[in-house]
């Protein structure tokens, strides 16, 4: 793969799928207390409902953090995703096996749209903004996490190589700017060991 240049999709789909038997998903004591503080930081109106997409879910790690929502758990790995069921919890109204870029559901449905240490792996990561804009309900938010920092992140893809070598967490700067272009507010934006922009959408 030449520098820059990304791997088509189907090759990380495949990356992940065999990724998901070995995709260790035990967080530290730190990473939780991240977590909690991050996704209870900016609350929803209550009249946005409890509806909450968890975008490349992976094996489900971030189920238990929304034990009192209702959870659309998404991922384009089928491996990903069955390990993800076999984790379970009640409170998981839905699994989809689906591309970010293409979001089956209709406009305005969910109150809040997550996606932890996904975003490098989007090849068109303004396509998933515009189609979480388009799922999410105005007032809604949408946070972007990582559990480390951008070049931890893209230091840990490159030395993968492969199907991720060239998976890249854009900078603080870009990213902020390409989620204002999405039409976003940004409302936190934590970069120091770990990553977390927080944004809303306009009212209507
Ligand atoms: C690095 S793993 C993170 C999994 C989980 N969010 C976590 O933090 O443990 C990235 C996940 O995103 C999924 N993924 C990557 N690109 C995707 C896409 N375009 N659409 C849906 N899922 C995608 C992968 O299959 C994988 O499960």
């Amino acid at each position: 793969m030449r520098p820059g240049q990304s791997a088509p999709r189907t090759q990380r789909r495949q990356y992940f799928d065999h990724l998901a038997k070995d995709w260790i998903d035990e967080l530290s004591e730190e990473d939780e207390f991240f977590l909690n503080t991050m996704l209870h930081l900016i609350e929803t109106p209550p009249e946005l409902g409890k509806r909450v997409l968890d975008i490349g879910c992976g094996t489900g790690v971030l189920f238990p953090f929304f034990e009192e929502w209702d959870m659309v758990a998404l991922d384009f790995s089928s491996e990903m995703l069955s390990r993800a069921r076999k984790r379970g919890a009640r409170h998981i109204v839905e699994y989809v096996h689906a591309d970010a870029h293409r979001l089956p559901f209709l406009g305005d449905s969910f109150a809040r749209v997550v996606m932890m240490s996904v975003f490098p792996h989007f090849d068109d990561p303004s396509a998933v903004l515009q189609e979480i804009y388009r799922v999410l309900r105005p007032k809604g938010i949408t946070a972007l996490i990582h559990l480390k920092d951008i070049k931890t992140v893209n230091d840990i893809h490159a030395k993968i190589g492969g199907a991720v070598g060239n998976d890249q967490l854009p900078e603080i700067d870009d990213l902020k700017s390409i989620m204002h272009s999405a039409g976003f507010e940004v409302c936190h934006a934590e970069f120091e060991n770990r990553v977390a922009l927080i944004c809303r959408k306009p009212a209507a």
